[in-house]
């Protein structure tokens, strides 16, 4: 790991146990870190209606974002698995929204023990972006 992320591990694995995941009955929890060094968690929602399910990692990013937070610096998942799960692809372009120069790390942790560290640009090259006068 490039740099200690315990705390922001440690936060998504704490908030993971509120996750609403009685469909799939996989618990998701997700922390990000802001340019200011706060951190905002979330979880996976999920409905009964199943297509209006959220992942974890976007009520994070938009609890951030609702509190005014408009720069993120790292987003942790924690994952009951073996292996580190990754954010699906709708995840990875509302993070690059709130990325800096477009990019930032994203954090994978695991029951199992495991953490791994890839970049958002890795898992997202060529992400959407558009601005008015662009
Ligand atoms: N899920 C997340 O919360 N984050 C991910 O990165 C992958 C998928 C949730 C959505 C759904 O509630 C469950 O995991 C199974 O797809």
């Amino acid at each position: 790991m490039d740099r200690n992320y315990m705390e922001l591990i440690d936060a998504a694995k704490e908030v993971r146990k509120n996750a609403y995941a009685p469909f799939s009955g996989f618990a998701v929890g997700a922390a990000v870190l802001t340019s200011n060094g706060k951190i905002y968690t979330g979880v996976n929602v999920e409905n009964s209606s199943y297509g209006l399910t959220i992942c974890a990692e976007r009520v994070a990013v938009f609890k951030a974002v609702s509190e005014g937070e408009r720069e993120l610096k790292a987003v942790a998942i924690y994952t009951d698995t073996e292996e580190p799960v990754w954010p699906c692809g709708a995840c990875r372009q509302v993070l690059y929204e709130f990325a800096q120069n477009g990019d930032m790390d994203v954090v994978s942790a695991t029951s199992s023990g495991k953490v791994e560290v890839k970049k958002l640009s890795e898992l997202l090259p060529e992400g959407f972006k558009f601005r008015l006068g662009m």
